[in-house]
């Protein structure tokens, strides 16, 4: 757990720094802004393959690279679904190389946990305990404990099958995309979907592309080390760190401390701690009945541990002062969209369509999309997104003719410092400055603190 947070965390300062680096010195046009991160369409170095005559399955189980990921699939009896002919999907393929230092399993590894789970729980138990399918095969290494009968031991194996091959359905994406088209969103549906999650919509996966050195990763930590590799039944990337089944909102931003600390407090201080994480609770062991606590679908505007440093020093004393709650608990509901989950090229709408309005695109470069939103937040009061996407062209040669897709997620006039966060519950936009509920509609408006005691208790009241 310590291990993948810290490798979580440092790769998302990778991310920030290095796509803001990469940025500047690839636009060739003045940036209107320092946002991040963007998508690379671009050919990658040995994309061309020659295309395998074998299955997914074929191509992984005979490959000594993935012994035990064969294992795996073979235990979850999963195989004919990666030797399906009919099957066209992606497969980020982990090799064993990648799995050595992945060695914490103490959430899966308690079976008896499973004794009294209902099957259709298994896979919201995996993404709230953050299991990996390594995890649950050193876990089934256990199942044949002394002096347990065969009717518990055939049912703990059968919920540890059900959670690798949840684990595995969202290291699949539906359609089979090469490299070169992941470079073109943000968000891609992987093929898990979670009854009681999302109104049962897929989880998402992130993609963040750089050009120098050309990369792709996926949920920021793990990278594709080798592209592109064509079976006769989809595309497999292989990748160098396992792809977990991200987390609730909330508990994505408990792992990154460094970023998050104070927005994660202070949502705890004022009990708005269900409106973004999401857990299955199993209340005791000899009660069969799982229930979802928390919220199961929201978008949540994330502020950084800089949005609330950059308020003026009296107004942070008073909004962690024991009469500040009420108000700090108004501004952080503004920050929350519930039942919505909106992504740059993605929405989810509980109760109905997202009402967007397109509008003119202007501007340098190609503009894929431009698009508004006024998202209703947990006050009764919107807050104002656009989604823009702009394909600049590259002065560099090459077969396709090398652009780049640069997407700005802009909340109430400013740009998310990063979008497009995928969770199990919720799509993440982080912010670098505090939503001004009253700005909402002003996206000129520059919001300042500075004049907070004017208004800001008599708002609240
Ligand atoms: C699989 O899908 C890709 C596009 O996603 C398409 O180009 C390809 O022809 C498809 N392959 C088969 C065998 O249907
Ligand atoms: C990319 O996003 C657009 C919406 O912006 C969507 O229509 C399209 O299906 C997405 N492509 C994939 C492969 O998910
Ligand atoms: C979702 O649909 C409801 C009902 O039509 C609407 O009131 C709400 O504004 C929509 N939410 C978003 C985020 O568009
Ligand atoms: C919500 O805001 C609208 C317009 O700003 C107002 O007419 C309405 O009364 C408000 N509703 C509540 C419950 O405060």
């Amino acid at each position: 757990m310590l291990f993948l947070s810290l490798l979580f965390f440092s790769s998302f300062l990778a991310t920030a720094s290095f796509a803001l680096g990469s940025w500047s010195r690839v636009n060739p046009f003045a940036p209107d802004t320092n946002q991040l991160p963007l998508s690379v369409v671009t050919e990658f170095p040995g994309a061309e393959e020659t295309p395998h005559d074998d299955t997914i399955w074929g191509f992984i189980s005979k490959d000594p690279r993935f012994s035990k990921l064969t294992k795996a699939i073979q235990f979850a009896d999963d195989v004919h679904h990666f030797d399906d002919k009919n099957a066209n999907v992606t497969f980020f393929a982990t090799p064993d190389w990648a799995l050595t230092h992945h060695g914490h399993h103490g959430h899966c590894s308690d079976l008896s946990t499973f004794d009294h789970m209902k099957e259709e729980d298994v896979a919201a138990f995996a993404i709230s305990h953050r299991c990996h399918w390594v995890d649950v095969m050193t876990a089934a290494q256990d199942l044949h404990g002394p002096g347990l009968l065969d009717d518990k031991k055939e049912r703990r194996k059968k919920i540890l099958k059900l959670l690798i091959h949840a684990i595995l359905a969202y290291e699949c994406m539906p359609e089979a995309l090469s490299v070169y088209s992941l470079g073109i969103n943000a968000t891609y549906s992987s093929k898990l979907a979670i009854p009681g999650i999302r109104g049962g919509e897929r989880l998402r996966i992130r993609v963040e592309q750089n050009i120098f050195p050309p990369s792709t990763s996926i949920n920021f930590y793990s990278k594709i080390v080798e592209s592109d590799i064509q079976t006769s039944n989809g595309i497999v990337h292989i990748v160098n760190h396992p792809i977990l089944p991200p987390v609730s909102a909330f508990q994505t931003l408990f792992l990154f401390p460094q970023y998050f600390s104070i927005a994660t407090s202070a949502i705890q201080r004022v009990d708005l701690t269900d409106e973004l994480d999401l857990h299955l609770h199993c209340k005791d062991k000899n009660v069969d009945d799982c229930k979802f606590g928390g919220a199961s679908s929201l978008t949540f505007f994330a502020p950084i541990n800089i949005a609330f440093e950059r308020l003026p020093y009296k107004l942070r004393l008073f909004l962690f002062s024991p009469v500040g709650g009420r108000v700090l608990k108004k501004i952080l509901q503004y920050h929350i969209v519930p039942d919505a989950i909106v992504h740059s090229d993605y929405q989810y709408n509980k109760s109905a369509h997202i009402a967007a309005k397109s509008v003119e695109a202007l501007g340098h470069g190609n503009t894929i999309l431009k698009r508004d939103f006024h998202l209703p937040t947990l006050l009764n009061k919107t807050v104002h997104t656009r989604i823009k996407k702009i394909e600049y062209n590259l002065p560099m040669p090459g077969p396709h003719k090398p652009s780049i897709v640069k997407t700005d997620v802009i909340v109430n006039g400013r740009h998310a410092l990063v979008h497009d966060v995928v969770t199990s519950n919720a799509a993440v936009h982080v912010v670098d400055h505090l939503l001004d509920p009253r700005h909402s509609e002003d996206a000129n408006a520059d919001a300042s603190w500075e004049d907070w005691e004017d208004w800001l208790i008599d708002w609240a009241n």
